[in-house]
């Protein structure tokens, strides 16, 4: 089921894999609020929220992320039969999804690679990111997850805490238009979450180091109160940044932000 219109392409609304339902808006404070509200008052598993705009969009840390028209913005409602402390794997999934997406789509001259935790990268820099919120049930469950996701398309920060690019900026083709990456992202969101569900974080993760950016390499992770470096060992069961220290010691890190290290 559709609804709405968000530019769309002139052949119509994009056409999703059926376990997909697309609320489609023109403008919108923030599609991961629209999509919460909706999940509140019932929204099914799969519900998608797409707006041409954003008037209040947000990124992680209580950071705001600028959303002009031209970029993708969606957030999608999911109810998935997991654990609450395995919800966080799948932004996982979707920065894997995101990338094939990417790849399918942009050519050869968009090199896709995924930065810890959560970033989709297009030749080094910045291009997509995904901003993961849930709640629980009394009982300790998860009631609903909102996966939401923005791609620069056409635009990007310049005042970025790290370097940001878009597709367009990076050479991709004008026929690459949101709407385009939203029908290619849906196939490969329902791919990657059967994975996800049927074989679990084992596959998703080995998908995720096949494009990791630094694996195996210095770098700096800054956290709120201090700033480590080490060499990035490895990604672990749950999701975690293992860092290796000079000291031939290792420190699981689940927050904070990743730079290349000296
Ligand atoms: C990040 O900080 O990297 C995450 C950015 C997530 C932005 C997306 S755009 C669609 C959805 N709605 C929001 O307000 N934020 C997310």
């Amino acid at each position: 089921m559709t609804s709405g219109a968000a530019g769309a392409p002139p052949g119509g609304l994009p056409v999703l894999p059926p376990v997909f339902n697309l609320i489609a808006l023109d403008s919108v404070g923030s599609t991961n609020d629209e999509a919460r509200r909706l999940a509140e008052e019932g929204a099914a598993h799969g519900t998608i929220v797409w707006a041409g705009e954003q008037t209040t969009g947000r990124g992680r840390q209580g950071r705001s992320w600028t959303s002009p028209r031209g970029n993708l913005y969606l957030s999608l409602v999911l109810r998935p039969e997991c654990a609450l402390s395995e919800a966080a794997q799948v932004s996982f999934v979707a920065c894997v999804a995101l990338g094939e997406a990417v790849a399918a789509l942009a050519g050869k001259q968009v090199v896709v690679t995924y930065k810890w935790p959560n970033d989709v990268m297009f030749n080094a820099k910045k291009g997509a990111g995904v901003l993961l919120e849930s709640k629980s049930t009394p009982a300790g469950g998860l009631d609903w997850l909102i996966l939401g996701m923005g791609t620069n398309i056409e635009h990007f920060p310049d005042d970025a805490r790290y370097p940001a690019s878009s597709l367009r900026k990076e050479g991709a083709d004008t026929t690459l238009v949101p709407a385009i990456l939203l029908e290619e992202l849906a196939r490969q969101l329902d791919i990657w979450l059967e994975i996800w569900r049927n074989r679990g974080f084992r596959d998703i993760r080995a998908a995720w180091k096949e494009r990791a950016q630094g694996l195996g390499k210095p770098i700096e992770v800054r956290l709120p109160k201090e700033t480590l470096t080490g060499v990035f060992g490895d990604l672990d069961g749950d999701g975690a940044l293992l860092l290796k220290n000079a000291d031939g010691g290792t420190r699981t890190i689940t927050a904070g932000d990743v730079f290349p290290g000296a």
